[in-house]
């Protein structure tokens, strides 16, 4: 299957969706503090979801998943299962949040920090993010899917941080993951070019360590080989005639 377009009806229903998605993002924020545990997050997102927006949380069942967001802990990557362990100061934790509305995916991810970190994980957490944006400033209208990947993989490497390949970016609209598979690392001129209503995630995982990753026994969370600090920022994008509009951007980024 090719990259789809959306038409102009779906970019408005993404556009809802991402809205959303964000705000559960902003809604969680001040619930995010030491001795709370990460199934409490997952409650508090699951009944925002349900009863407030009147959305759905996508993550739940899918493909098995047990829980309506996915809470990646210090080494953990991406896909941590929520749980009873309390996050404790000086941990970092990214909130992926994913929502459908009128049968349209939101998808985006955010980095918190538990009282005072460490500034190797500050660090870490910043040039992560700044990656992110690094990579959409290169989305127009024929320019590749590889320079994104290039400009992320060049700004982790200059912070000598190593890009987790395991798991990319996706094509997003009525299905949760659509193509094509977002590289995090690339070369320029790589890959399809960019066309006009085209909407994909970007979301970058740095690693303090190195890059490989491995799955637990549950089947989901994944974490660095070498237990590393990771991290990871996520946003929805649709590609406009002259550039990107961020599908999935909150109040305090705008
Ligand atoms: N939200 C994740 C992503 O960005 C996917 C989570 S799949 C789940 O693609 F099943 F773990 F929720
Ligand atoms: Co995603
Ligand atoms: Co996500």
């Amino acid at each position: 299957m090719s990259i789809l377009i959306k038409t102009a009806d779906e970019i408005e229903k993404m556009r809802v969706a991402g809205k959303l998605a964000a705000e559960v993002l902003e809604m969680i924020a001040p619930f995010v503090v030491a001795g709370v545990t990460t199934n409490k997050l997952d409650e508090l997102c699951h009944d925002y979801i349900v009863n407030v927006q009147k959305t759905i949380p996508a993550p739940l069942n899918y493909k098995g998943f047990p829980k309506s967001i996915c809470t990646s802990v210090n080494h953990q990557v991406c896909h941590g299962i929520p749980s009873d362990k309390k996050l404790k100061k000086g941990d970092i934790i990214n909130i992926d949040i994913t929502i459908i509305k009128e049968g349209y995916h939101g998808d985006t991810s955010q980095m918190f920090c538990i009282g005072q970190v460490s500034p190797f994980a500050k660090r870490l957490i910043e040039v992560t993010r700044e990656a992110l944006f690094l990579g959409i400033d290169r989305i127009k209208p024929g320019n590749h899917f590889g320079d994104i990947g290039f400009a992320i993989q060049k700004h982790a490497h200059k912070h000598r941080y190593s890009v987790v390949r395991e798991f990319c970016g996706h094509g997003v609209g009525k299905a949760f993951h659509e193509p094509p598979h977002v590289m995090h690392y690339g070369k320029i001129g790589e890959g399809d070019v960019f066309k006009e209503g085209m909407i994909f995630t970007i979301e970058p995982m740095l690693n303090m360590g190195k890059r490989q990753t491995k799955v637990l026994g549950d089947g989901w969370t994944a974490i660095t080989k070498d237990r590393s600090l990771s991290a990871q920022w996520e946003h929805t994008i649709l590609v406009t005639p002259t550039g990107f509009e961020i599908l999935t951007l909150r109040a305090e980024e705008s």
